[in-house]
């Protein structure tokens, strides 16, 4: 019985009283990405299991440990999506994008799906913000990938993240440096945790972001994929560093960087932070030249990066990030009795209409009760309307934060709040320093006059 008033382990609602931050978040990160050109795309929840275990590797943590795998009453293994690449690749070739324009840039905001020990920042169903870049193989491609993350935490006012870079090579390289890991590897295999003994052959190189305690430390003293780079991958990271520098972006080259997917290629890199935990990487991403081309469309370099958002949102209050604040209903209505209620009605339809936004009391209570309802929602203005109100076709406005009553026509209501409300808002404004008095501009039905 208990069972259905929990929320699923490493699940987390997001609730009204918090929307407006995860609201500003989202606006925030599609109003960047749409400035470097990338339009949003939406795909389903779950896919085929396949596209994950060929897109995101089946040797990875992700695919081996932590899909929410299940037969579909027609039984099929379906998943659901433990990140975005894997599905938008799989949209981009289905719907044709592969034969548009080149690059082809898209973005992503979605929930994803991973049987993980939850922690802080850890979630079983967590949510990204992702971006993917389709069809180039610039280094310029890479360096404006991370200026565009940047440009996010730089807007939401996220300070202190370390930018770590890496190039993990290319298959040519790859392929060397395989050997040099499986040597190392192979002289403490009797150490490694069971899955990574199974890696060893197949993709010593997961070996490196195994989480087991003791394989990370026999990973600490690997030979790095840096001293392996074929000349082609080298000359990439150059440049992709060279453009960094360029637009004053502070970077550091880690050489551990590998990710935890298969399908990185060349630049790799990470934005952490050591203000949230052990859970400290807020953005990950890099270049897979390979991918499209393994879930069956034509070669076609590309590269992307996902934020998650959660671990964002906690850096964001770790920090005090300013978030605008919550919205408030702009007008209140107290109806008392049947015929205002009708009048209520009426005005809140033309006041929505006009783009406010009106509450009323849907309960009727008594006024008191209304008042204190009004009160709590933090309704800018309130009005009263009873039996009197519709008979004279007048009623008072009152401005809940300075107090300020005006009587209003209630037939021409809507212009009454507007020019009542504006002059309001441009009362407070200051021009050179100067508060200026713009309410005189607006004829006003003062209660007064
Ligand atoms: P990822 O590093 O697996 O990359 O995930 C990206 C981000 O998602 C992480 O940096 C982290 O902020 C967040 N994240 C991952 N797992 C969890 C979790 N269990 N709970 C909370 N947040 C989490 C990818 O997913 C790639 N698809 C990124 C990419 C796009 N690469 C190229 N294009």
């Amino acid at each position: 019985m208990a069972l259905i008033t929990k929320a699923i382990k490493g699940t987390k609602d997001a609730l009204p009283k918090d929307i407006h931050k995860h609201q500003y978040i989202e606006a925030t990160v599609l109003d960047i990405a749409s400035k470097f050109g990338y339009k949003e795309m939406r795909t389903p929840v779950f896919e085929h299991t396949e596209l994950f275990q060929r897109g995101v590797g089946d040797t990875t943590d992700v695919v081996q440990k932590e899909m929410y795998t299940f037969d579909d009453k027609g039984g099929r293994s379906i998943t659901l999506r433990p990140e975005g690449t894997a599905g938008a690749v799989r949209a981009f070739l289905e719907n044709g994008l592969c034969n548009e324009a080149m690059p082809q840039k898209i973005c992503y905001l979605t929930s994803c799906y991973r049987y993980e020990k939850p922690q802080a920042g850890r979630l079983r169903e967590f949510h990204q913000f992702g971006v993917e870049c389709f069809g180039t193989q610039s280094p310029l491609a890479d360096a404006e990938m991370i200026s565009l993350a940047n440009s996010i935490f730089e807007t939401l006012g996220v300070k202190d993240l370390s930018l770590e870079i890496n190039s993990i090579g290319c298959p040519t390289c790859r392929a060397e440096y395989h050997k040099a890991l499986k040597e190392y590897f192979s002289k403490r295999e009797e150490d490694l945790c069971d899955t990574c003994k199974g890696r060893l052959d197949r993709n010593p190189m997961r070996i490196l972001d195994c989480k087991s305690p003791v394989c990370s430390e026999i990973a600490a003293g690997a030979p790095a994929i840096t001293d392996y780079l074929c000349d082609e991958c080298k000359e990439h990271f150059v440049k992709v560093q060279e453009y960094l520098r360029a637009m004053n972006i502070e970077y550091t080259v880690n050489p551990k960087i590998v990710r935890g997917l298969d399908y990185y290629t060349k630049t790799v890199f990470e934005f952490v932070s050591n203000s949230i935990g052990a859970q400290g990487t807020v953005c990950g991403g890099g270049r897979y030249d390979g991918l499209v081309e393994e879930l069956g469309g034509q070669h076609t370099p590309s590269l992307g990066f996902a934020m998650g958002l959660e671990r964002l949102m906690l850096l964001m209050e770790a920090q005090s990030c300013e978030f605008p604040s919550p919205e408030v209903p702009d007008l209140f209505i107290c109806a008392l009795g049947d015929k205002a209620t009708v009048k209520a009605v009426e005005l809140a339809k033309d006041m929505r209409a006009e783009g406010f936004s009106v509450i009323m009391d849907l309960n009727q209570r008594s006024l008191r009760a209304q008042m204190k309802y009004a009160d709590k929602l933090g309704a800018k203005f309130n009005i009263v309307i009873g039996d009197n109100e519709v008979d004279n076709g007048k009623a008072v406005l009152k401005n809940m934060s300075s107090g300020e009553e005006n009587e209003i026509d209630l037939t021409a209501f809507v212009n009454g709040f507007y020019n009542i409300s504006l002059s309001e808002q441009l009362a407070d404004l200051e021009i050179n320093g100067e508060e200026f008095d713009f309410s005189s501009l607006f004829s006003v039905n003062n209660k007064d006059e």
